[in-house]
């Protein structure tokens, strides 16, 4: 009798110490997480030369301002690294930046209007 509760208390122990790594590795994954949530759009731009046109700089902050989630970019619409071989045409057509600069849910890429707006002489 005595030995079997002594076992019981083991179990539980063993029980609370099971509930504390838990505990801790769920911790650890949202630091991870908020630290790469928050390390990458802050400040984060990337810049294209423009095609003559003037230089294009994308603003992470920006966007990140308006909303917008990483994955709503990538990798649907954009791999994670630079290098993207972007062009009016596709724009124009719906891909690339002009997913969203279609005048719907931001300003239209081919409005003479806008032109200004992401090419900067
Ligand atoms: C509105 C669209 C958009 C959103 C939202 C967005 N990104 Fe990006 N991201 C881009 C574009 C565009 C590039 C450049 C891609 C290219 O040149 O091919 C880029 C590039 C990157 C790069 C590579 C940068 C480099 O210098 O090589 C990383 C890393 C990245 N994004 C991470 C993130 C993370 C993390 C988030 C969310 C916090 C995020 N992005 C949100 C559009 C976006
Ligand atoms: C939403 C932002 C955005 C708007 C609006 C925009 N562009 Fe662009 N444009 C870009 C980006 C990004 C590139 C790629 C630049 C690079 O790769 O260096 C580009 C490339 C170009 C190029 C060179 C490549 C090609 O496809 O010919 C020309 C020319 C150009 N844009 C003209 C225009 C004109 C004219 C307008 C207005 C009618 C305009 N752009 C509006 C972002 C924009
Ligand atoms: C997932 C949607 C989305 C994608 C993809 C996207 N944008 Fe935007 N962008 C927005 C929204 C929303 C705004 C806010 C302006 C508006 O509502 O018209 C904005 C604003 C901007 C602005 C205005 C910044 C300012 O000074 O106010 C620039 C420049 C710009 N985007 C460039 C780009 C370029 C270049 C690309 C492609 C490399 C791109 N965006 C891709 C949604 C997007």
């Amino acid at each position: 009798m005595r030995s079997k509760r002594f076992i019981n208390s083991e179990q539980r122990k063993e029980g609370k110490n099971m509930k504390i790594v838990v505990m801790f590795v769920v911790l650890l994954a949202a630091v991870v997480f908020i630290g790469s949530a928050m390390a990458v759009p802050q400040g984060k731009t990337v810049e294209f030369t423009g095609g003559g046109n003037g230089k294009v700089v994308f603003d992470g902050k920006v966007h990140a301002d308006k909303g917008l989630k990483c994955n709503d970019c990538h990798t649907k619409v954009f791999q994670m690294k630079k290098g993207s071989k972007i062009t009016m045409a596709d724009m124009n057509a719906g891909k690339n930046c002009g997913t969203c600069h279609n005048g719907e849910k931001a300003f239209k890429s081919g409005d003479p209007a806008n032109c200004a707006k992401c090419h900067k002489k």
